[in-house]
């Protein structure tokens, strides 16, 4: 197939120590990456374990949704890792995922996309890739699983979404999908070592400086609705909102509208 997936194809691009060299479990058809690399830590594959396929029948996306991923479409990956972190930290590793794909975008294509806090990316006010990152326990103790979804080519989502999201050819000439995953497992082992190090501080200043919500109006869409600006994010990877009375709000989760992005006015 033209512009395979392969590891033959992305495994000698690696600039890694331990991502995408042990296990690397790639499959024409799954139901969802994220579902095979949970049963593949339940029997104890390594830290840095990789499983692609080139379509999902069941893709998952946050919030219980479902995420379109046909075949030869996108970068339909999801990554097992067994992180050096305080329990709290985990939740960083999404921080260290959509900057990890962000650069490797950006490297492969040139096209600047910015992290719509807490990790969607996007382009051109369009959503261009998603992540889900789920926790499992193993028997050799918590394991992450960071799933990513990359629109590549054009149908890489249905046309109903047209508006609200977008692929990388659409603005683009698209680079392999090969060079994208080694880009992208290259930078995110950087990413989670330097959060291992270094803890939040270690990864602000790159999430910020790629953020597209920091500096932002923004609308919440939670436990309860509220509008404000957008002025950080803490420790803990919360978005600090300011309303218009002055009080500052920790969002924890919920969905978040930008002002100018997918759709919100
Ligand atoms: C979102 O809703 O934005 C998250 C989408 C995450 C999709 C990816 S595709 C690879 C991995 N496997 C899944 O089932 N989901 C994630």
């Amino acid at each position: 197939m033209q512009d395979s997936i392969s590891p033959t194809l992305w495994q000698p691009l690696l600039t890694t120590r331990r991502l995408g060299r042990a296990i690397n479990h790639y499959e024409y058809t799954l139901t969802s990456t994220n579902i095979t690399a949970k049963e593949l830590a339940k029997q104890g594959a390594p830290h840095g374990s990789i499983c692609l396929c080139e379509c999902q029948t069941g893709g998952k996306g946050r919030l219980g949704r479902v995420w379109s991923s046909p075949e030869g479409k996108g970068v339909w990956i999801s990554v097992l890792l067994r992180p050096n972190l305080k329990p709290e930290q985990i939740p960083l590793i999404t921080f260290c995922t959509a900057m990890a794909m962000s650069r490797a975008i950006r490297q492969t294509s040139g096209l600047d996309a910015r992290i719509k806090w807490p990790n969607d990316l996007v382009y051109d006010g369009r959503k261009l890739c998603g992540i889900l990152l789920e926790m499992v326990v193993t028997p050799q103790g918590m394991a992450v699983i960071a799933g990513t979804g990359l629109n590549v080519h054009r149908g890489a989502y249905p046309d109903d979404l047209a508006d609200r999201a977008i692929a990388m050819d659409e603005v683009c000439a698209a680079p392999s999908r090969s060079a994208i995953i080694a880009a992208y497992l290259s930078v995110l082992e950087e990413a989670v070592a330097q959060l291992e190090r270094e803890g939040f501080a270690g990864i602000a200043e790159d999430y910020r400086a790629q953020s597209i919500t920091l500096g932002s109006q923004v609308q919440v869409i939670g436990a309860a609705t509220l509008t404000g600006f957008a002025e950080d994010i803490d420790e803990t990877g919360a978005l600090l909102v300011r309303t218009e009375d002055g009080i500052l709000h920790r969002v924890l989760a919920g969905d978040v509208s930008v002002r100018g992005v997918m759709g919100y006015v």
